[in-house]
């Protein structure tokens, strides 16, 4: 009889277990839970496509062939690069992570792979492992590495049956391709990026909606066959975090919900419609300028105030913002990005703990800015000129409130009756976020 009831029980549980797919190990519950603090990290689009200054997506959109597309690597020559330059500036702009396209749409591959040699060591005159470089001179500066990789290829020929990209660059069309051939090919690098660079804090798939015309979400998931890939990378490095940008809700094996463009909730930016912002580590990536990869015209800078408010509104939301930069052809990151970086990074300094470590904070987003929390602390971020805030009563005491840049007692009142209201003393407007800090005797 207890046989039997055991037994029953454990049919249940593996029912259970099936049914919901995936259980992170420890090791990954733990490593969400860092990332989840880490609230800033760089996005790096980088590959033979900067030589054409024109984004990441230049191939494509221009009907490049792929052959004489390829050959672009033959002149791939970053002189300038320099590792541990780009790691020294992103520290100073206060990343915890970054994330570089270990091989985008084009199917290059920026790091040294036995899988063919379209890739940076074998396939150009430069013949150095950037992404060896970058892990080392990261890892010298505490910030880790995280890998996006593409789905998508303009490149190769066993990827097919195309998907709705690709169609114009030459590659032949209507014959066998042999798509077991792409997801091992794709296995064997994943396999090389979590073995021979260290720790790696996160994969970064992209462009797995390539074939969403063809099928359904649901079907996808087994054409990519995502189950085996997503256990590789566990198995490999238990606290390697999986993300996949494709602008649907999570789905077993993932441990981060990227937003596009977007705040997460927002969806102006159109790519996430109907998507629920699930209960993983959240993380909105957008760019410095208007694009991706390096483009030489007509791509307006964002301003420092936007970046900061856009730092402090995911933030408010629970997210961390990736924040890319297209460095250019020579290896150099462009001196506006790198000036914008800088900046964000003086902020940083000194308004870092209402950003760092932070969650949601309880008071909504209103007119004059949005909030985090941390423990006993609130952190109002003001990002618009206003000399009063008022907010609903909570029932902790405050037992102090400053401005955070330089410790400026505010003035406060706090009663049931009024809620509570603060007067913001007169700031700089340049400021791009002038913090009021609410202490509370006890954890909010
Ligand atoms: C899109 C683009 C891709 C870019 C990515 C970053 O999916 O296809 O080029 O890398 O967004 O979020």
């Amino acid at each position: 009889m207890k046989r039997t009831f055991l037994a029953i029980i454990a049919s249940l549980l593996c029912l259970t277990v099936s049914a919901q797919g995936y259980v992170p190990t420890e090791e990954c519950l733990k490593a969400r839970q860092e990332f989840n603090q880490e609230r800033f990290g760089i996005f790096i689009h980088w590959g033979i496509y900067s030589m054409l200054a024109d984004g990441e997506w230049v191939q494509n959109r221009k009907n490049i062939d792929y052959e004489e597309y390829a050959l672009l690597a033959n002149a791939f020559y970053p002189a300038k690069f320099n590792a541990d330059e780009w790691a020294a500036l992103f520290r100073e702009a206060g990343a915890k992570y970054v994330t570089f396209t270990s091989r985008h749409h084009d199917g290059f591959s920026m790091f040294k792979t036995a899988t063919s040699d379209f890739n940076i060591v074998d396939g150009t005159p430069f013949g150095r492992d950037v992404v060896k470089e970058l892990a080392d001179a990261l890892a010298k500066n505490d910030i880790k590495l995280h890998f996006y990789y593409s789905h998508l290829d303009w490149h190769r020929l066993d990827y097919w049956p195309l998907g709705r990209e690709g169609h114009g660059v030459g590659r032949p069309e209507g014959k066998d391709g042999d798509w077991q051939s792409y997801l091992e090919f794709m296995r064997t690098q994943l396999t090389e990026l979590l073995t021979n660079y260290g720790p790696i804090g996160a994969i970064w798939f992209d462009g797995y909606w390539d074939k969403k015309n063809d099928y359904s979400y649901k079907e996808l998931y087994d054409v990519w066959d995502m189950e085996a890939e997503y256990a590789l990378i566990h198995k490999l490095q238990p606290s390697c975090l999986v993300a996949n940008n494709h602008h649907v809700a999570p789905y077993p094996g993932e441990d981060i919900q990227p937003f596009e463009r977007d705040v997460p909730g927002e969806n102006t930016s159109g790519y996430l419609t109907g998507t629920k912002v699930s209960s993983l580590p959240l993380e909105t990536c957008q760019t410095i300028n208007k694009d991706w990869g390096y483009k030489i015209v007509g791509s307006p800078y964002k301003t420092i105030k936007e970046l900061i408010t856009l730092l402090a509104r995911t933030a408010s939301k629970g997210a961390n913002l990736l924040l890319n930069v297209g460095p250019r052809p020579d290896g150099t990151i462009p001196d506006k990005s790198a000036a914008l970086l800088r900046e964000m990074g003086a902020w940083l300094k000194v308004n870092g703990e209402s950003i760092y470590g932070t969650v949601a904070g309880c008071v909504p987003e209103s007119e004059w800015g949005v909030s985090t929390q941390n423990g006993n602390s609130l952190y109002l971020h003001v990002l618009k000129g206003t000399d009063k805030i008022e907010i609903p009563y909570i029932d902790n005491k405050i037992v102090s409130a400053v401005a955070l840049q330089d410790g400026t007692p505010v003035k406060f009142s706090q009663k049931k009756k009024t809620g509570i209201v603060i007067d913001v003393p007169a700031f700089d407007e340049s400021c791009p976020d002038y913090v009021v800090k609410l202490s509370f005797r006890k954890a909010l």
